[in-house]
């Protein structure tokens, strides 16, 4: 997983072995009178085995075992012992152990201690054990515990990091998907990879199932619905031979579970997944209030699309079949379903600005002043400010903004050019152009559908995106065969 970098990076610095200082006493300082087994070479040759062990683990903690291992074995031979083992736990679930030698009889124990609790021992199997040769076990459980230290620090943060990956690509996931229908397969199918788990299921408080990997065990799920009704705690069982995790998505909602058949799930996980349970709970939240919030908003916008008909009588016909035309065209272009909403949106409120231009020059027969025609080039960020206003229109703030840019860069309000221009924007341009010269306006009488093509055509490249004049005329082109 991507996380090892990082966690390399957050480590804080390099830790230092330091051996406590009756050990240099003893071994360098003092000659070993009562080290009966232990030359002085010897003794170099323990504190530079032990400090190896220190350093290697600090620097490699999944080396742990191999470094252990080797330290026993080291040890045994320095200092003559018959056998000598060492275990302890190193974090929940995860027990070190090594042993060099045959044991037997009755061992001298070193604790290990982190802290104040004993995670574990050193055991010499010796005739007997004088000092020199116990100073320098109890430094190596001293060793060990600090090696342990560091494996767990290790595995804490490996498992920090995986929770946080969990819930970071669950979340990005969760937050771009509106429908609730095509919520639960993608949870699911992220879960089960990031969590290495083999069967996972949905079971909703209405009934509704999500399952995947239960293939052949319906059983299972079937099982698994008498007790969808979870709390928020992990909970963790057996069932049908695997091992089950699940989690309450909160208010008698349903559950999230997890099957497999290896291992049993660890605590960690269950975080990990009480973390997912809940974005579930929020993207369900979330997805309805999108669709409350999309019915609110098609309300809001057929209200403002009435109020601008009701002061232009060529706009409200000219809003609706702009739409349906911009619609065809987004689909000719091949937008995708989400493109061809905000490009429909885009055509019923692009001129929606308009409705902050007073009567006298909306529907002035005559020629503009220059002040007037200021006046009329401001209502794109007039329209832009309304729509900014209604939730979950960014995309359409940006087409209403946009509808009076031009392909050569001279159009207002920003001079965009080409792809600058956003698409709807784009299409909205040459639609809103076709209709307004096939339809009669106040100041002239319509086009045939002949010559309004010919301008199309001929403001193709400069005026007009020619891709959008292209899929305008295709659109066209079907309706009148
Ligand atoms: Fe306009």
């Amino acid at each position: 997983m991507a996380g090892y970098g990082s966690i390399r990076r957050t480590r804080v610095g390099p830790r230092r072995l330091k051996l406590p200082s009756f050990v240099v006493d003893n071994f360098t300082v003092q000659e070993p009178e009562n080290t009966r087994s232990v030359s002085s070479g010897g003794n170099l040759r323990v504190l530079g085995l032990l400090a190896g062990v220190g350093e290697e683990v600090v620097a490699e903690p999944e080396n742990l075992e191999g470094a252990l291992g080797r330290m026993v074995a080291g040890l045994r031979a320095a200092l003559r012992l018959r056998a000598l083992s060492l275990s302890a736990s190193v974090g929940e679930r995860r027990e070190a152990s090594a042993t060099s030698g045959i044991a037997g009889g009755e061992p001298v124990e070193f604790p290990i201690l982190r802290g104040k609790t004993r995670v574990g021992a050193l055991r010499a199997y010796a005739d007997a054990l004088d000092e020199g040769q116990r100073e320098v076990l109890r430094t190596a459980a001293g060793v060990a515990a600090l090696a342990l230290d560091a494996a767990h620090a290790r595995e804490a943060a490996a498992q920090k990091t995986a929770q946080l990956s969990v819930v970071q690509v669950a979340s990005e996931a969760l937050g771009i998907i509106k429908e609730e229908g095509d919520l639960y397969p993608t949870v699911l199918v992220l879960t089960l990879e990031l969590l290495d788990a083999s069967g996972g299921a949905i079971l909703l408080g209405d009934g509704g199932v999500t399952s995947l990997g239960f293939e052949g065990s319906e059983g299972m799920l079937e099982a698994l619905r008498e007790v969808r009704f979870l709390g928020p705690s992990p909970w963790m069982g057996r069932i049908g031979g695997h091992h089950l995790l699940g989690v309450g998505l909160g208010n008698s909602e349903g559950a999230v579970f997890l099957t497999r058949p290896t291992r049993p799930y660890t605590e960690a996980e269950g975080v990990s997944l009480k973390l997912v349970a809940r974005q579930i709970a929020r993207a369900r939240e979330r997805s309805r209030l999108y669709a409350s919030l999309e019915r609110t908003s098609t309300e809001a916008i057929s209200a403002l699309a009435a109020a601008l008909e009701s002061r232009d009588d060529t706009t409200g016909e000219h809003i609706k079949r702009t739409q349906v035309l911009a619609g065809e065209a987004a689909e000719e272009l091949g937008l995708d379903p989400e493109g061809v909403r905000v490009v429909k949106y885009a055509a019923m409120l692009h001129d929606i600005g308009k409705i902050g231009i007073p009567d006298s020059i909306l529907n002035k027969t005559g020629g503009l002043t220059p002040e007037e025609w200021r006046a009329m080039r401001r209502h794109p960020e007039t329209g832009a400010h309304i729509v900014g206003r209604i939730a979950g229109f960014e995309d359409v703030v940006e087409a209403v903004l946009a509808h009076h840019e031009r392909h050569d860069g001279r159009g207002y309000p920003a001079g965009l050019a080409g792809e600058e221009v956003p698409v709807a924007a784009r299409l909205i341009s040459v639609i809103d152009a076709y209709d307004a010269m096939t339809n009669d306006r106040p100041y002239r009488k319509a086009l045939t559908h002949e010559l309004a093509l010919a301008e199309l055509e001929h403001g193709s490249g400069t005026q007009f995106d020619p891709a959008a004049v292209e899929a305008l005329k295709a659109v066209l082109q079907r309706r009148r065969k």
